[in-house]
Protein backbone atom coordinates (compact mmCIF):
# COMPACT_ATOMS: atom_id res chain seq x y z
CA UNK A 1 0.00 0.00 0.00
CA UNK A 2 2.76 2.56 0.76
CA UNK A 3 4.50 1.46 -2.55
CA UNK A 4 1.58 2.03 -4.60
CA UNK A 5 0.44 5.31 -2.76
CA UNK A 6 3.76 6.65 -3.71
CA UNK A 7 3.39 5.49 -6.94
CA UNK A 8 0.14 7.11 -7.81
CA UNK A 9 1.22 10.18 -5.83
CA UNK A 10 4.03 10.72 -8.39
CA UNK A 11 1.85 11.34 -10.99
CA UNK A 12 0.12 13.76 -9.36
CA UNK A 13 3.04 15.85 -7.60
CA UNK A 14 5.39 16.44 -10.23
CA UNK A 15 9.01 18.81 -9.71
CA UNK A 16 7.18 22.06 -11.40
CA UNK A 17 7.04 25.21 -10.14
CA UNK A 18 3.36 25.72 -10.58
CA UNK A 19 2.39 22.33 -9.04
CA UNK A 20 0.47 23.26 -6.08
CA UNK A 21 -1.32 19.29 -5.50
CA UNK A 22 -0.52 18.05 -1.94
CA UNK A 23 0.11 14.51 -0.76
CA UNK A 24 -3.43 14.35 1.17
CA UNK A 25 -5.05 15.21 -2.41
CA UNK A 26 -3.43 12.91 -4.73
CA UNK A 27 -3.47 10.27 -2.20
CA UNK A 28 -7.46 10.61 -3.20
CA UNK A 29 -7.12 10.60 -6.93
CA UNK A 30 -8.11 6.97 -8.22
CA UNK A 31 -9.70 6.15 -5.31
CA UNK A 32 -13.15 6.25 -8.16
CA UNK A 33 -15.68 5.89 -5.79
CA UNK A 34 -17.59 6.44 -8.87
CA UNK A 35 -17.01 2.88 -10.22
CA UNK A 36 -17.26 1.23 -6.24
CA UNK A 37 -20.09 -0.85 -6.76
CA UNK A 38 -22.56 -0.63 -3.89
CA UNK A 39 -21.58 3.32 -2.77
CA UNK A 40 -24.02 5.73 -2.59
CA UNK A 41 -22.19 7.90 -5.30
CA UNK A 42 -22.10 4.72 -7.52
CA UNK A 43 -26.19 4.10 -7.03
CA UNK A 44 -27.03 7.35 -7.82
CA UNK A 45 -25.23 7.27 -11.14
CA UNK A 46 -26.39 4.35 -11.83
CA UNK A 47 -29.90 5.52 -11.22
CA UNK A 48 -29.49 8.74 -13.98
CA UNK A 49 -27.76 6.72 -16.62
CA UNK A 50 -30.74 4.03 -16.35
CA UNK A 51 -32.80 7.13 -16.91
CA UNK A 52 -30.72 8.22 -19.89
CA UNK A 53 -30.92 5.17 -21.41
CA UNK A 54 -28.49 3.13 -23.96
CA UNK A 55 -29.36 5.97 -26.46
CA UNK A 56 -26.40 7.86 -24.03
CA UNK A 57 -22.52 6.64 -24.74
CA UNK A 58 -21.33 6.16 -20.87
CA UNK A 59 -18.03 7.48 -19.86
CA UNK A 60 -16.38 7.24 -16.59
CA UNK A 61 -13.32 6.35 -16.84
CA UNK A 62 -11.25 9.80 -18.12
CA UNK A 63 -8.01 10.83 -16.81
CA UNK A 64 -8.57 13.15 -13.90
CA UNK A 65 -5.44 15.05 -15.26
CA UNK A 66 -6.44 17.64 -18.19
CA UNK A 67 -4.71 20.54 -19.97
CA UNK A 68 -5.71 23.99 -19.56
CA UNK A 69 -6.82 23.52 -22.68
CA UNK A 70 -9.26 21.08 -21.88
CA UNK A 71 -10.46 22.79 -18.65
CA UNK A 72 -10.64 26.35 -19.88
CA UNK A 73 -9.92 26.96 -23.47
CA UNK A 74 -11.97 25.04 -25.11
CA UNK A 75 -15.05 26.05 -22.87
CA UNK A 76 -14.16 29.62 -23.40
CA UNK A 77 -13.53 30.14 -20.06
CA UNK A 78 -11.04 33.36 -20.23
CA UNK A 79 -7.53 33.46 -18.86
CA UNK A 80 -8.00 35.82 -16.15
CA UNK A 81 -11.13 33.88 -14.56
CA UNK A 82 -11.18 33.14 -11.05
CA UNK A 83 -11.48 29.48 -11.63
CA UNK A 84 -8.09 29.20 -13.36
CA UNK A 85 -6.26 30.62 -10.25
CA UNK A 86 -3.64 28.95 -8.23
CA UNK A 87 -5.36 29.61 -5.52
CA UNK A 88 -8.84 27.65 -6.73
CA UNK A 89 -7.43 25.18 -8.98
CA UNK A 90 -4.81 22.08 -8.10
CA UNK A 91 -2.41 22.40 -11.17
CA UNK A 92 0.27 19.44 -11.95
CA UNK A 93 2.26 21.76 -14.18
CA UNK A 94 1.82 25.41 -15.92
CA UNK A 95 -0.29 23.64 -18.62
CA UNK A 96 -2.09 20.85 -16.80
CA UNK A 97 -4.75 20.35 -13.79
CA UNK A 98 -6.62 18.11 -11.39
CA UNK A 99 -9.88 18.94 -13.72
CA UNK A 100 -12.03 21.36 -11.73
CA UNK A 101 -15.01 20.01 -13.48
CA UNK A 102 -16.23 16.91 -15.99
CA UNK A 103 -17.21 19.35 -18.62
CA UNK A 104 -13.22 19.41 -19.61
CA UNK A 105 -14.02 16.59 -21.51
CA UNK A 106 -17.05 17.60 -23.65
CA UNK A 107 -14.94 18.94 -26.31
CA UNK A 108 -12.75 15.98 -26.68
CA UNK A 109 -15.84 13.65 -27.12
CA UNK A 110 -17.73 16.39 -29.40
CA UNK A 111 -14.37 16.13 -31.64
CA UNK A 112 -14.61 12.60 -31.15
CA UNK A 113 -17.99 12.55 -33.07
CA UNK A 114 -19.85 11.34 -30.11
CA UNK A 115 -23.70 13.16 -30.16
CA UNK A 116 -25.29 11.81 -26.44
CA UNK A 117 -22.90 11.26 -23.55
CA UNK A 118 -22.72 10.70 -19.64
CA UNK A 119 -19.05 11.54 -18.40
CA UNK A 120 -18.82 10.80 -14.87
CA UNK A 121 -15.57 11.55 -12.63
CA UNK A 122 -13.82 12.87 -9.72
CA UNK A 123 -13.31 16.72 -9.56
CA UNK A 124 -11.00 18.96 -7.57
CA UNK A 125 -11.42 22.44 -6.66
CA UNK A 126 -9.14 23.85 -3.24
CA UNK A 127 -12.08 24.99 -1.13
CA UNK A 128 -13.24 25.41 2.51
CA UNK A 129 -13.43 22.41 4.74
CA UNK A 130 -16.65 21.71 6.08
CA UNK A 131 -19.46 19.13 6.17
CA UNK A 132 -20.45 20.13 2.65
CA UNK A 133 -17.33 20.98 1.26
CA UNK A 134 -14.42 18.87 0.51
CA UNK A 135 -11.60 19.37 -2.08
CA UNK A 136 -12.66 16.27 -3.94
CA UNK A 137 -15.95 15.70 -5.26
CA UNK A 138 -17.70 14.17 -7.94
CA UNK A 139 -19.76 15.34 -11.00
CA UNK A 140 -21.98 14.17 -13.66
CA UNK A 141 -22.14 15.73 -17.33
CA UNK A 142 -24.42 15.24 -19.77
CA UNK A 143 -24.25 16.23 -23.37
CA UNK A 144 -26.89 15.70 -26.32
CA UNK A 145 -26.45 17.39 -29.50
CA UNK A 146 -30.07 17.55 -31.82
CA UNK A 147 -30.34 19.88 -34.54
CA UNK A 148 -28.79 20.59 -37.48
CA UNK A 149 -28.56 23.43 -39.56
CA UNK A 150 -26.36 26.66 -40.62
CA UNK A 151 -26.49 30.55 -39.07
CA UNK A 152 -25.09 32.87 -40.49
CA UNK A 153 -25.15 34.95 -36.83
CA UNK A 154 -24.66 34.42 -32.96
CA UNK A 155 -27.93 36.35 -32.86
CA UNK A 156 -29.59 34.82 -35.95
CA UNK A 157 -29.18 31.59 -33.62
CA UNK A 158 -29.80 33.12 -30.41
CA UNK A 159 -33.42 34.51 -31.74
CA UNK A 160 -34.20 30.64 -34.05
CA UNK A 161 -36.95 28.39 -33.16
CA UNK A 162 -34.47 25.97 -33.30
CA UNK A 163 -32.54 27.42 -30.17
CA UNK A 164 -35.63 27.64 -28.31
CA UNK A 165 -36.49 23.96 -29.25
CA UNK A 166 -33.14 23.13 -28.16
CA UNK A 167 -33.56 25.13 -24.85
CA UNK A 168 -36.96 23.35 -24.41
CA UNK A 169 -35.74 19.69 -24.90
CA UNK A 170 -32.94 20.33 -22.26
CA UNK A 171 -35.37 21.46 -19.44
CA UNK A 172 -37.77 18.83 -20.22
CA UNK A 173 -34.49 16.32 -19.90
CA UNK A 174 -33.66 17.16 -16.98
CA UNK A 175 -36.80 18.01 -15.06
CA UNK A 176 -37.72 14.18 -16.26
CA UNK A 177 -34.31 13.14 -14.82
CA UNK A 178 -34.73 14.67 -11.36
CA UNK A 179 -38.49 13.08 -11.13
CA UNK A 180 -36.76 9.79 -12.20
CA UNK A 181 -34.02 9.90 -9.42
CA UNK A 182 -36.16 11.37 -6.36
CA UNK A 183 -39.02 9.08 -7.60
CA UNK A 184 -41.57 11.51 -6.10
CA UNK A 185 -44.04 11.14 -9.28
CA UNK A 186 -44.49 14.70 -10.47
CA UNK A 187 -44.64 16.03 -6.99
CA UNK A 188 -41.73 17.18 -7.10
CA UNK A 189 -41.21 21.13 -7.43
CA UNK A 190 -39.17 22.76 -9.54
CA UNK A 191 -37.80 25.93 -10.59
CA UNK A 192 -35.79 27.26 -13.31
CA UNK A 193 -33.68 29.85 -13.29
CA UNK A 194 -30.84 32.06 -15.27
CA UNK A 195 -26.82 31.45 -14.81
CA UNK A 196 -23.96 32.22 -16.53
CA UNK A 197 -21.26 29.85 -18.08
CA UNK A 198 -18.96 30.81 -20.48
CA UNK A 199 -19.32 27.59 -22.38
CA UNK A 200 -23.32 27.66 -22.50
CA UNK A 201 -25.75 30.12 -23.89
CA UNK A 202 -28.53 30.63 -22.96
CA UNK A 203 -27.31 28.92 -19.26
CA UNK A 204 -29.85 27.67 -16.38
CA UNK A 205 -29.91 26.57 -13.20
CA UNK A 206 -32.05 24.42 -11.44
CA UNK A 207 -33.43 24.05 -7.76
CA UNK A 208 -35.58 21.61 -6.22
CA UNK A 209 -37.88 22.08 -3.34
CA UNK A 210 -36.40 19.34 -0.91
CA UNK A 211 -37.66 19.20 2.92
CA UNK A 212 -39.55 23.02 2.56
CA UNK A 213 -35.90 24.26 1.09
CA UNK A 214 -34.87 25.27 -2.41
CA UNK A 215 -32.09 23.30 -3.60
CA UNK A 216 -29.30 24.17 -6.13
CA UNK A 217 -29.00 20.42 -8.10
CA UNK A 218 -27.22 21.28 -11.26
CA UNK A 219 -26.22 23.72 -14.19
CA UNK A 220 -26.58 23.73 -17.81
CA UNK A 221 -27.89 25.10 -21.12
CA UNK A 222 -27.44 25.47 -24.31
CA UNK A 223 -23.93 25.23 -25.81
CA UNK A 224 -21.95 27.90 -27.02
CA UNK A 225 -21.42 28.07 -30.47
CA UNK A 226 -18.07 28.85 -29.70
CA UNK A 227 -17.43 25.57 -28.33
CA UNK A 228 -18.72 23.49 -31.19
CA UNK A 229 -16.45 25.71 -33.83
CA UNK A 230 -13.39 24.92 -31.56
CA UNK A 231 -15.28 21.18 -32.00
CA UNK A 232 -15.47 21.09 -35.99
CA UNK A 233 -19.22 20.52 -35.10
CA UNK A 234 -20.30 23.94 -35.67
CA UNK A 235 -23.32 22.60 -37.91
CA UNK A 236 -25.03 21.30 -34.77
CA UNK A 237 -26.37 22.20 -31.46
CA UNK A 238 -27.16 20.87 -28.44
CA UNK A 239 -27.37 21.16 -24.38
CA UNK A 240 -24.70 20.35 -21.90
CA UNK A 241 -25.34 19.89 -18.11
CA UNK A 242 -23.38 19.00 -15.25
CA UNK A 243 -24.96 17.79 -11.41
CA UNK A 244 -22.49 17.10 -8.73
CA UNK A 245 -23.38 13.46 -7.00
CA UNK A 246 -22.64 14.00 -3.83
CA UNK A 247 -25.55 16.92 -3.09
CA UNK A 248 -27.67 14.53 -4.47
CA UNK A 249 -26.28 11.59 -2.62
CA UNK A 250 -26.31 13.68 0.58
CA UNK A 251 -30.37 14.46 0.38
CA UNK A 252 -31.21 11.11 -1.28
CA UNK A 253 -29.41 9.00 1.49
CA UNK A 254 -29.75 11.48 4.36
CA UNK A 255 -26.34 11.39 4.79
CA UNK A 256 -24.92 14.11 6.78
CA UNK A 257 -20.96 14.68 5.76
CA UNK A 258 -19.89 15.07 2.77
CA UNK A 259 -16.19 12.99 4.33
CA UNK A 260 -18.50 9.87 5.06
CA UNK A 261 -18.20 9.08 1.30
CA UNK A 262 -14.40 8.79 1.88
CA UNK A 263 -14.36 6.50 4.95
CA UNK A 264 -13.55 2.88 4.65
CA UNK A 265 -15.47 2.46 7.82
CA UNK A 266 -17.83 -0.87 7.67
CA UNK A 267 -20.68 0.60 9.48
CA UNK A 268 -21.09 3.19 6.60
CA UNK A 269 -20.53 0.58 3.81
CA UNK A 270 -22.97 -1.95 5.04
CA UNK A 271 -26.01 -0.22 4.75
CA UNK A 272 -26.04 0.33 0.67
CA UNK A 273 -26.27 -2.03 -2.07
CA UNK A 274 -26.60 -1.03 -5.54
CA UNK A 275 -29.81 0.04 -6.68
CA UNK A 276 -31.87 0.56 -3.45
CA UNK A 277 -31.67 3.80 -1.92
CA UNK A 278 -31.89 3.35 1.67
CA UNK A 279 -32.23 6.18 4.55
CA UNK A 280 -28.45 6.37 6.12
CA UNK A 281 -28.24 5.14 9.62
CA UNK A 282 -25.78 7.39 11.85
CA UNK A 283 -23.67 5.26 13.99
CA UNK A 284 -21.98 7.08 17.30
CA UNK A 285 -19.63 9.43 16.10
CA UNK A 286 -16.33 9.73 18.24
CA UNK A 287 -16.48 13.02 20.60
CA UNK A 288 -14.43 16.60 18.67
CA UNK A 289 -11.42 17.78 19.88
CA UNK A 290 -11.63 21.97 19.26
CA UNK A 291 -8.59 24.37 19.71
CA UNK A 292 -8.17 27.92 19.02
CA UNK A 293 -5.42 29.27 16.66
CA UNK A 294 -4.96 33.14 16.25
CA UNK A 295 -2.54 35.22 14.47
CA UNK A 296 -2.30 38.41 12.91
CA UNK A 297 -2.17 38.72 8.58
CA UNK A 298 0.96 39.70 7.19
CA UNK A 299 1.96 43.38 7.20
CA UNK A 300 0.30 43.23 3.05
CA UNK A 301 -2.23 41.54 4.12
CA UNK A 302 -0.77 38.81 1.77
CA UNK A 303 -2.91 35.74 3.22
CA UNK A 304 -4.90 33.39 1.25
CA UNK A 305 -7.54 31.03 3.62
CA UNK A 306 -7.28 28.44 1.08
CA UNK A 307 -3.37 27.76 1.88
CA UNK A 308 -5.03 27.71 6.02
CA UNK A 309 -7.00 24.92 5.43
CA UNK A 310 -4.93 22.89 3.31
CA UNK A 311 -2.00 23.54 5.73
CA UNK A 312 -4.40 22.30 8.53
CA UNK A 313 -5.39 19.23 5.93
CA UNK A 314 -1.55 18.31 4.93
CA UNK A 315 -0.87 18.40 9.08
CA UNK A 316 -4.05 16.63 9.54
CA UNK A 317 -5.50 14.42 6.75
CA UNK A 318 -9.03 13.71 7.46
CA UNK A 319 -8.89 14.05 11.44
CA UNK A 320 -9.73 18.15 10.20
CA UNK A 321 -13.86 18.12 10.49
CA UNK A 322 -13.62 21.98 10.44
CA UNK A 323 -12.25 25.34 10.14
CA UNK A 324 -14.15 28.32 11.27
CA UNK A 325 -13.18 32.06 11.55
CA UNK A 326 -14.40 32.75 14.84
CA UNK A 327 -13.16 36.16 15.10
CA UNK A 328 -11.34 39.04 13.43
CA UNK A 329 -10.78 42.36 14.30
CA UNK A 330 -8.46 45.46 12.82
CA UNK A 331 -6.07 46.98 15.60
CA UNK A 332 -6.85 50.81 15.22
CA UNK A 333 -3.56 51.99 16.19
CA UNK A 334 -1.28 49.61 14.14
CA UNK A 335 -4.32 48.46 11.53
CA UNK A 336 -2.84 45.28 11.37
CA UNK A 337 -5.77 42.10 11.16
CA UNK A 338 -5.97 39.41 13.76
CA UNK A 339 -7.86 36.29 12.63
CA UNK A 340 -8.83 33.76 15.08
CA UNK A 341 -9.67 30.07 13.90
CA UNK A 342 -11.67 27.04 15.66
CA UNK A 343 -10.23 24.30 14.11
CA UNK A 344 -12.61 20.48 14.84
CA UNK A 345 -10.81 17.88 15.44
CA UNK A 346 -12.84 14.54 14.93
CA UNK A 347 -11.89 10.88 13.86
CA UNK A 348 -14.87 8.95 12.09
CA UNK A 349 -12.93 5.96 12.69
CA UNK A 350 -11.71 6.30 16.48
CA UNK A 351 -11.15 8.40 19.69
CA UNK A 352 -8.72 10.80 19.37
CA UNK A 353 -5.87 11.42 22.46
CA UNK A 354 -5.12 14.86 23.33
CA UNK A 355 -1.07 14.31 23.02
CA UNK A 356 -1.76 13.80 19.18
CA UNK A 357 -3.92 16.64 18.59
CA UNK A 358 -1.54 18.86 20.83
CA UNK A 359 1.45 18.05 18.22
CA UNK A 360 -0.39 18.59 15.03
CA UNK A 361 -1.97 21.81 16.44
CA UNK A 362 1.48 22.50 17.01
CA UNK A 363 3.08 21.85 13.65
CA UNK A 364 -0.01 23.66 12.58
CA UNK A 365 0.96 26.57 14.45
CA UNK A 366 4.96 26.91 13.87
CA UNK A 367 4.11 25.67 9.50
CA UNK A 368 1.42 28.66 9.60
CA UNK A 369 3.93 30.88 10.96
CA UNK A 370 7.38 29.77 8.54
CA UNK A 371 4.53 29.27 5.40
CA UNK A 372 2.14 32.06 5.31
CA UNK A 373 3.90 34.52 7.42
CA UNK A 374 1.28 35.40 10.06
CA UNK A 375 2.17 36.34 13.62
CA UNK A 376 1.24 34.16 16.07
CA UNK A 377 -1.00 35.32 19.27
N1 LIG B 1 -19.26 22.70 -15.32
C1 LIG B 1 -20.25 23.48 -14.65
C2 LIG B 1 -19.88 23.52 -13.14
O1 LIG B 1 -19.06 22.75 -12.70
C3 LIG B 1 -21.64 22.91 -14.79
C4 LIG B 1 -22.15 22.94 -16.21
C5 LIG B 1 -21.95 21.87 -17.08
C6 LIG B 1 -22.81 24.06 -16.69
C7 LIG B 1 -22.43 21.90 -18.38
C8 LIG B 1 -23.29 24.11 -17.99
C9 LIG B 1 -23.10 23.02 -18.82
O2 LIG B 1 -20.39 24.32 -12.39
Amino acid sequence: RPISTRLRASRYIVDDPENNVTPYIANLVGKNLHQTENHPLYIIRKRIESYFGSDFEIFDNEDPIVTTTQCFDDLLIPPDHPGRQKSDTYYVTKDSVLRTHTSAHQSQHLRAGHQKFLCTGDVYRRDEIDSSHFPAFHQMEGVKLLVDGSWTSRDEWLQSSDCEIVAKDLKTTLEGMVDHVFQQGSSLEKRWRDDYFPFTEPSFELDILWQGEWMEVLGCGVIHTGVLERCDVSQKRGWAFGLGLERLAMVLFGIPDIRLFWTQDPRFHSQFTSGDIVQFKPYSKYPPVYKDIAFWLPENNNFEENDFFELARELAGDLVEQIALIDKFKHPKTERTSCCYRVTYRSMDRSLTDVEINQIQDSLREKAALALHVQLR
